[in-house]
């Protein structure tokens, strides 16, 4: 029960425990002022009595749970649970976009990205990770965090829909690639229009292209002598790494530095503005 609840909610235990004494005590206290209000109150029918005693604590309720949340450090738990409670309530669908990211390696940004929109859960959900290598690191992410996960086969993906009648179907509403090394067929980029990202580690146009990915852009930039290095995360087209720039940032590459180095500096950068821009560009296409 206590297991099915941790993954349910994907806390860790001494979180569980929190929010199980938040529940507690935020319901206690709730039913005790609801019994101190009605004491002032004149009503004697106990039918009309229960009836308002209900209403009153269905109102008290989540001020008090959310209230002691905040001492719990498990006020973004609450936030998040109460605006879903009331989406069911109220039949709203949720409106939290549902993203699947694309990966075929170790997954590092992936993994960022998941604990990036696990700590903001009405910004954006990682709902699907889907995958072109088996075995990629990527998918032991997935599998940590308990995100469904898609093995894509090769001969499926560039020759028919299948692939996009899936993601339709899951509702997924944005496309990030992170480290995905096949290209994107252009059935999926109309079926997703601008709604498919990609980072490339280097700053674009240059390093560009087939081939150009991972440490092949790193060794192609120490092979040149460059002095700077970077990132770009654009919007995917029909080319390679060629769509509308949405954002870079440059780091700089010492005399010393090797592939390696470049690539941990790299990573780095991915790591702090991947998140941070999906989050911005998911915002703005939901002003639109
Ligand atoms: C990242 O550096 C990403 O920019 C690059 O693959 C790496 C994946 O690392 N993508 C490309 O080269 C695409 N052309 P990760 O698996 O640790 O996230």
């Amino acid at each position: 029960m206590l297991k099915k609840l941790k993954q349910r909610w994907k806390v860790n235990g001494i979180n569980l425990v929190l929010i199980i004494f938040t529940f507690a005590l935020g319901g206690s206290l709730c039913a005790i002022t609801a019994r101190k209000i009605m004491a002032l109150t004149p009503i004697e029918e106990r039918f009309i009595w229960l009836l308002i005693y209900i209403v009153l604590i269905t109102l008290l309720w989540p001020f008090f749970v959310l209230l002691i949340s905040i001492p719990m450090g498990q006020f973004v738990f609450f936030k998040d649970y109460l605006s879903k409670v009331w989406n069911n309530l109220s039949g709203k669908k949720s409106t939290v976009p549902l993203i699947a990211v694309f990966a075929s390696g170790a997954g590092s940004n992936a993994q960022k990205i998941i604990e990036y929109f696990e700590a903001r859960p009405a910004a954006g959900k990682v709902k699907l990770i889907v995958c072109s290598k088996a075995g990629a690191g990527v998918l032991k992410i997935a599998y940590q965090h308990q995100i469904d996960t898609i093995l894509l086969d090769k001969e499926i993906f560039f020759h028919s829909d299948a692939y996009i009648i899936e993601l339709k179907n899951r509702n997924i509403q944005f496309i990030v690639l992170a480290g995905f090394l096949w290209k994107v067929p252009s059935t999926l980029i109309k079926a997703y229009p601008n709604k498919i990202i990609n980072i490339h580690p280097a700053l674009l146009p240059k390093y560009g292209g087939k081939g150009m990915y991972g440490n092949h852009v790193h060794e192609a930039v120490i092979s040149a002598r460059d002095t700077e290095s970077g990132i770009t995360i654009h919007f995917v087209d029909e080319l390679y790494d060629h769509g509308n720039i949405i954002f870079q940032a440059n780091c700089n590459i010492a005399a010393t530095d090797d592939a390696k180095d470049l690539a941990n500096k790299i990573h780095l950068l991915e790591h702090e503005h991947y998140p941070v821009i999906i989050e911005r560009v998911l915002k703005m296409q939901n002003r639109s």
